[in-house]
């Protein structure tokens, strides 16, 4: 039974499962940015990463990655949903193919203020991609135009997923039995 500080973990999604739904993924965003000039991947970090890294490798396209990190609103400013952009991409988007992947949408405040944030760059087209999506949770509207799994308003871990940055490396998708 694996466990994250005494807490339980129930497994939600397995390694197999996420594998072929990434394939699945990476099929999707071939069909729809295929030809022309390589897209560029936009990882939020951290929770990302994982998901990134095997979404990338999926693709028979040429693929160009950055990454931007963003302040999490959860603690103290919560009501007023504020998310700040610590780090900008490195790479020109104007006029580029930009998929701006995450690991989980929630409530809806990050994806939300980073796609406008993204829109203001230019980029000629702008695709959001979540592996987990909890539509229950959401506090303004937004939905990714790929996602991999709606799943239930638990707490999850695994596949960069973190509770208290511990449970990123696990390769299933758990719940936390709190
Ligand atoms: P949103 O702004 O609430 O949609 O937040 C999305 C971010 O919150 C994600 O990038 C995750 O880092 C984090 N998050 C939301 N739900 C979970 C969860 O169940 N486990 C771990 N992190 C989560
Ligand atoms: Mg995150």
């Amino acid at each position: 039974m694996l466990e994250i500080r005494g807490k339980k973990l129930r497994l939600v999604i397995d390694e197999e499962r996420i594998k072929r739904r990434v394939k699945e993924l990476a099929l999707e965003l071939e069909r729809e940015l295929g030809g022309g000039e390589p897209p560029v991947f936009i990882g939020l970090l951290k929770g990302s990463f994982i998901f990134l890294a095997d979404l990338i490798r999926e693709l028979s396209l040429p693929a160009v990655v950055d990454f931007m990190r963003v302040s999490s609103y959860g603690s103290g400013t919560e009501s007023s949903g504020e998310v700040r952009i610590l780090k900008e991409p490195e790479l020109e988007l104007k006029g580029k193919k930009v998929v701006l992947v995450d690991d989980i949408l929630d409530t809806g405040l990050t994806l939300k203020r980073v796609k406008e944030y993204l829109l203001e760059k230019e980029p000629a087209v702008l695709k959001t991609c979540v592996l987990l999506d909890k539509k229950e949770a959401r506090k303004v509207p937004f939905e990714a135009d790929l996602v991999g799994f709606e799943v239930p308003n638990d707490f999850l871990v695994g596949y960069g997923l973190d509770w208290g940055e511990l449970g990123r490396n696990l390769r299933g998708i758990y719940a936390v039995e709190l």
